[in-house]
């Protein structure tokens, strides 16, 4: 069937008017011009659509039929058009963004298919520990921010957005990597090399301690995720990171997560920012895009797919 948009557009005008007259005043065409649209319309389903009853149009049956599909059909098409406006807008936008050091490990991934939408929107990221996150977000500074759980505040808008996983590890020669299921009180006797104070990995680990009156005897502190692997390579103790900045590394057999009780010690990430800062289309554009992808479960999918023992 060969039928336009232009003609269902044309179509949906008589119907609302009733009338010929009306519909290409209202479309600014001229009356043969519209009578001409809606015979070949007749034409093209090979039935009338629309019979004269009195001064007015009516629909046959399959005009009313058709009438549906046309409606759906100029609703699509308005839709695209919005769409195409707004990536058409979105060609010079700007998106900054601060993400917790962990979620460096995985943002740039979301950002590759980002940039691979909007390639105009130019971004920046900075990498920073938790508490520097919110005193940015005190601070109005960055359009978005991607961290783990935010203080109660009526002020930010939050919005849950993947898993993370927090993972004990070892060198592979530990002599725990033979244990199969690791108590967690075992853990007090253990020599760690854990986060600054700052970090939201350290502060999660801590609450969890704390929850089963446990706490480290022995800890030495580094302010990176990277040092923290390394320090558990070179054997100085047990370091517990997300699970997202040792994929690689457990990949290769370098490092090993150990089965201990209550881990993976199982924390969100959230996608934040204030309410009060309005949000650069880029920053919307950005927000739909991880929210949409987390709903439709590829978010999980993409670090996954790095992540052989995920
Ligand atoms: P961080 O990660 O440890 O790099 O601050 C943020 C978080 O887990 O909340």
């Amino acid at each position: 069937m060969n039928l336009s948009l232009r003609q269902t557009r044309i179509f949906e005008a008589v119907v609302e008017h009733g009338s010929i007259t009306k519909a290409s005043e209202q479309l600014h065409l001229t009356q043969p011009a519209v009578s001409m649209q809606l015979r070949k319309l007749e034409e093209a389903v090979g039935m009338p659509l629309m019979e004269r009853v009195g001064r007015r149009l009516h629909l046959t049956d399959a005009g009313r039929e058709l009438l549906k599909y046309c409606r759906r059909l100029s609703h699509t098409a308005r839709e695209a058009e919005a769409v195409m406006k707004a990536m058409r807008e979105l060609e010079h936008g700007s998106l900054s963004l601060a993400v917790a050091s962990t979620v460096n490990y995985f943002a740039t991934h979301f950002i590759a298919a980002f940039h691979a939408r909007y390639p105009g929107i130019q971004i920046s990221m900075e990498v920073t520990n938790r508490e520097s996150l919110l005193q940015a977000l005190r601070d109005y500074d960055k359009d978005l921010f991607l961290m783990g759980q935010p203080p109660a505040d009526e002020a930010l808008v939050v919005e849950p957005f993947m898993d993370n996983p927090l993972v004990v590890i070892a060198a592979p020669r530990h002599a725990l990597v033979e244990v199969a299921e690791i108590g967690l009180e075992r853990l007090q006797d253990e020599p760690f090399v854990v986060r600054e104070s700052g970090s939201g990995t350290r502060m999660a680990l801590e609450g969890f301690l704390a929850e089963h009156g446990l706490a480290l005897a022995s800890q030495m502190e580094m302010n990176s995720n990277e040092a923290i692997k390394q320090a558990v390579m070179a054997g100085l103790g047990l370091g517990v990171v997300s699970r997202h900045t040792v994929y690689l590394e457990l990949g290769a057999g370098v490092l090993r997560e150990l089965p201990v009780a209550g881990f993976p010690l199982m924390r969100q990430w959230f996608l934040v920012h204030r309410r009060d800062r309005p949000l650069s289309r880029g920053a919307e554009a950005f927000k739909r895009y991880i929210l949409e992808q987390s709903q439709s479960g590829e978010l999980e999918r993409l670090p996954g797919k790095l992540m052989p023992l995920g």
